[in-house]
């Protein structure tokens, strides 16, 4: 009869832009002013784990969020929606005696059970493992066929930066060319085993939410900042391929200079947007000095650092060694205390403490 449910359940980590995605050329399509290169996280650690169903008995699509009923009624998520209907196809569970034919999908509504397992909106791009999950679920349960890049290219709809989190490892989005954002979609550079000597640990600084989201930060820096201008022309087209370079040969030191200058101009970007937008506090700041003091004193870099827009940091350590004495400093300068604002480290490898 009516009663059956059909279920998909997947779980993806989130991305840490090394070279950063800001600003939209189009705000409708999400289609970003320059290439963006990001490394995704350990898929056990910063992940979303989103359930989808499908039932003849749901007479409306809904969403839940953390437990918490969300609206779908925004364009973002009607825009994934859409794309993955329109792409569905016959799907069979023999076991539950189920069939749904490739047309049936228009009519059939779904619910859609999210949920992150850290801050949703406090700069960690829970959005990226969002809709990058939805889209993979939604996909999965549709039996859609597409490739990752053009599931990517369907993410990306829903936040600019979930089209990356799409691939495992190193992962470039390319801007593309096309008005109708169809060549705009993730590329995996490498996979995750190519350089896993790197170790990441994100302070988190503050898990409270953002005070200026990506969206209106980024129409705000396009419509104001001529930094911003030079930064896509001149700047972003040579680091992406230097970056690439520095990804392809494990070069620590070019990774760490080019990651620390993209996450500082993008900084630099957002002070010159009027008005100015601040991410960064004084704690990120002193986070910043800590690392710089502490890569000069070496030599050679150590440490790379990066901020989205939020204060928390994520910093990456070229190897395993190299992260403990990092979080020893840390734990050192800032003691995990109530009393001030740096209180939690997640670390992207667990058992580095042990
Ligand atoms: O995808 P959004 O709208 O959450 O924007 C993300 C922007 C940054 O995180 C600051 C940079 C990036 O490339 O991820």
């Amino acid at each position: 009869g009516e009663k059956w449910v059909l279920m998909a359940t997947a779980q993806t980590p989130t991305n840490i832009a090394v070279i950063k995605y800001w600003g939209k050329r189009d705000e409708e399509l999400i289609l970003p002013v320059n290439d963006s290169i990001s490394v995704t996280l350990d898929p056990s650690h910063l992940c979303t784990i989103t359930t989808v169903a499908v039932s003849p008995a749901f007479e409306q699509d809904r969403m839940w969020l953390n437990r918490k009923e969300i609206s779908l009624s925004g364009a973002r998520y009607q825009n994934c929606l859409r794309e993955i209907r329109s792409r569905a196809n016959d799907v069979e569970d023999k076991e539950k005696g189920i069939k749904i034919a490739k047309k049936d999908w228009e009519k059939l509504h779904v619910y859609i059970d999210s949920y992150n397992n850290f801050p949703t909106a406090a700069g960690l791009a829970s959005s990226a493992a969002g809709f990058a999950c939805l889209v993979f679920a939604l996909a999965n349960l549709m039996n859609v066929k597409e490739d990752q890049s053009k599931l990517s290219a369907i993410a990306r709809q829903g936040s600019g930066s979930a089209c990356r989190s799409l691939y495992g490892g190193f992962v470039k989005w390319s801007m593309g060319k096309e008005k109708d954002g169809s060549d705009s979609l993730a590329i995996q550079l490498a996979d995750e085993k190519h350089w896993d000597d790197l170790v990441i640990i994100i302070a988190v600084v503050s898990s409270r939410q953002k005070e200026t989201s990506s969206t209106s930060g980024m129409r705000e820096t396009v419509e104001t900042s001529l930094l911003l201008q030079h930064r896509a022309k001149e700047v972003v087209p040579k680091r992406v391929l230097a970056m690439e370079e520095a990804i392809k040969n494990r070069d620590f030191v070019s990774f760490a200079q080019l990651t620390c200058s993209d996450s500082n101009q993008f900084h630099a970007v957002c002070l010159d947007t009027s008005p100015p937008i601040f991410y960064m506090n004084d704690t990120s700041h002193r986070i910043i000095s800590l690392v710089e003091k502490w890569n000069r004193s070496e030599g050679v870099p150590q440490v790379a650092y990066t901020f989205d827009a939020g204060p928390n940091s994520v910093l990456i350590a070229r190897n395993r060694k190299t992260a403990v004495s990092l979080l020893q400093r840390l734990l050192f300068y800032f003691p995990p205390n109530p009393e001030t604002d740096l209180n939690s480290y997640v670390l992207g490898d667990k058992s580095i403490l042990q």
